[in-house]
């Protein structure tokens, strides 16, 4: 599937509520400045049908999906960029959010710059990988008889349980890229040095995690 496809039918899943695969974060009226990180073509933005008052960034490495983006709507800003090293001043958003993106990253750097990011008082909802899933994607791999992508789920299986008991992370001998699953333990102490309180998990269909930015600085990520 190339990623217009992809990014088309996830807009399509994000605008159907009785799709299983569907799950939206809740905007309020305090959310005035909001971004997606790994918006891809700014599906769940789009499909938030947001306030006209309310400003709307999506970030993403893939352009061609943020080009797609700019097809589709004219509601929200799109910015080339990483998660791990957002281009925005310190205390941008109020609402912070991302998709099935964080898992995708070096996540100790990412969830830093959340914190950065993200005002004193601000919100996050982060859709992760729960260490189910990730077991359920490796079964079906190997249940499959596709080799290369057993290697890949049991790589990134590893690196879950290295960051849940360490709080390190290996990229993909792979590919060079990060992948893991988190945990409640491993996200919430990591939310706690990117400066955030008072941590929701509910790791149901979906592993959703949303937190409130406190008053206090982020500890400095480490290398
Ligand atoms: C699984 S897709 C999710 C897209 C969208 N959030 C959704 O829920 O439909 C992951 C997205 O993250 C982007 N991505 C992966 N690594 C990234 C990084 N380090 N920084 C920013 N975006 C990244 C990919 O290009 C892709 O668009």
């Amino acid at each position: 599937m190339s990623s217009r496809e992809y990014h088309l039918r996830e807009l399509e899943i994000a605008q159907s509520p009785d799709d299983p695969r569907h799950v939206m974060p809740r905007i309020l009226p305090r959310h005035r400045r909001i971004l997606d990180i790994g918006c891809g073509a700014g599906q769940t933005l789009i499909a938030s049908d947001l306030a006209p008052s309310v400003q709307a960034a999506g970030l993403d490495i893939d352009f061609d999906a943020l080009l797609l983006g700019r097809e589709l709507t004219g509601r929200v800003g799109f910015v080339a960029g990483q998660a791990e090293r957002l281009p925005f001043p310190d205390a941008s958003f109020d609402l912070v959010l991302s998709r099935v993106t964080a898992p995708l990253t070096f996540v100790p750097a990412t969830l830093a710059e959340i914190g950065r990011v993200t005002a004193p008082g601000g919100d996050i909802w982060l859709v992760l990988h729960s260490l189910a899933k990730t077991v359920r994607d490796l079964r079906a791999s190997l249940g499959s008889g596709h080799w290369k992508r057993a290697a890949y789920r049991s790589y990134v299986l590893a690196n879950g349980a290295l960051f849940h008991f360490t709080g390190r992370l290996v990229p993909s001998p792979l590919d060079g890229h990060y992948e893991s699953f988190q945990t409640n333990a491993a996200i919430s102490r990591e939310l706690r040095r990117a400066g955030f309180d008072d941590m929701v998990a509910i790791d149901g269909r979906h592993y959703v995690v949303t937190a409130r930015r406190g008053e206090r600085p982020p500890d400095s990520h480490r290398p």
